[in-house]
């Protein structure tokens, strides 16, 4: 796990979205992972904005979100799917085809959460999987006591979610309680991760996930077990580690060795 500790959202969500557009460059028919909530929108306004002055190609993408709320169709304003058009699908010139967000208002879900784990494996498997956390430690909407080799399916959300996103909403009442979401399992099967947290609210959580141990009560503790997670904090919300220390100076080695390496002639 390589964690990365930066000063503020803004630093968090360039890093993140050049991590990306290097995965594009790489393999531009690359298989995004996708995540929703306010941790990721500066990276995909960052995104957006690579594509519009750099021309960052998306032409051959294809993207999996992570999650949806049952019962809120796409065009509800609420939806993941419209958040996504709104913040990512609608600005960059990714092809319609090629985007699969959970469908919330489908009625054979279990069948429906059969077929999307075919889908993500037909297309050769996550490349890249963008994650945010939950103040209990959810990844996606994988609550406390998920088993860690969950897959999709419906989830029930737990109290503190609802409390959570009930900013998104008017009432609190309006808040979805079910979602259809990928399970850890599913999210393990990423061949790369990137967790993206800041604010004091995820102090806490962050620290247990990191550097507590690896539990079903705290999902995104299942990171532990990857074999390549990136984890970029704002000073926020890396308050709680103990390493913190070590995590700065291992990454400034780091960027020291890239830089030397990148010197020289090929
Ligand atoms: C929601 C989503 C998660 C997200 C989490 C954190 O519950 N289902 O995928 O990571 O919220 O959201 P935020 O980034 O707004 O803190």
């Amino acid at each position: 796990m390589e964690v990365i500790i930066q000063d503020t959202y803004e630093d968090v969500s360039r890093l993140a979205a050049g991590i990306i557009a290097r995965q594009l460059l790489r393999k531009p028919n690359s298989v995004l992972g996708l995540a929703t909530g306010s941790s990721p929108i500066g990276t995909y306004r960052e995104l957006v904005r690579m594509h519009r002055e750099e021309g960052l190609d998306f032409s051959q993408v294809v993207t999996f979100n992570l999650d949806e709320y049952l019962s809120l169709p796409p065009s509800h304003p609420k939806s993941y799917r419209y958040f996504m058009n709104e913040h990512l699908f609608n600005h960059v010139n990714i092809p319609h085809g090629n985007i699969h967000v959970p469908y919330g208002h489908v009625q054979a879900v279990d069948d429906f959460c059969e077929w999307y784990e075919a889908q993500i494996q037909q297309s050769g498997g996550i490349d890249l999987q963008i994650l945010g956390v939950g103040t209990d430690g959810h990844i996606a909407f994988n609550e406390p006591g998920s088993s860690l080799g969950s897959r999709t399916r419906l989830k029930t959300l737990a109290e503190p979610t609802v409390q959570d996103n009930a900013r998104f909403f008017e009432t609190i009442e309006q808040v979805p309680r079910f979602a259809i979401t990928m399970g850890v399992g599913t999210i393990l099967e990423a061949r790369r991760i990137l967790l993206l947290a800041s604010g004091a609210s995820k102090a806490k959580i962050i620290a247990q996930a990191i550097e507590g141990p690896v539990t079903a009560s705290v999902s995104a503790s299942a990171l532990q077990l990857h074999r390549d997670v990136i984890v970029i904090l704002d000073s926020e919300a890396a308050t709680g580690l103990s390493r913190a220390d070590y995590y700065r100076w291992a990454y400034e080695q780091k960027r020291q060795i890239t830089d030397l390496r990148s010197e020289r002639p090929n």
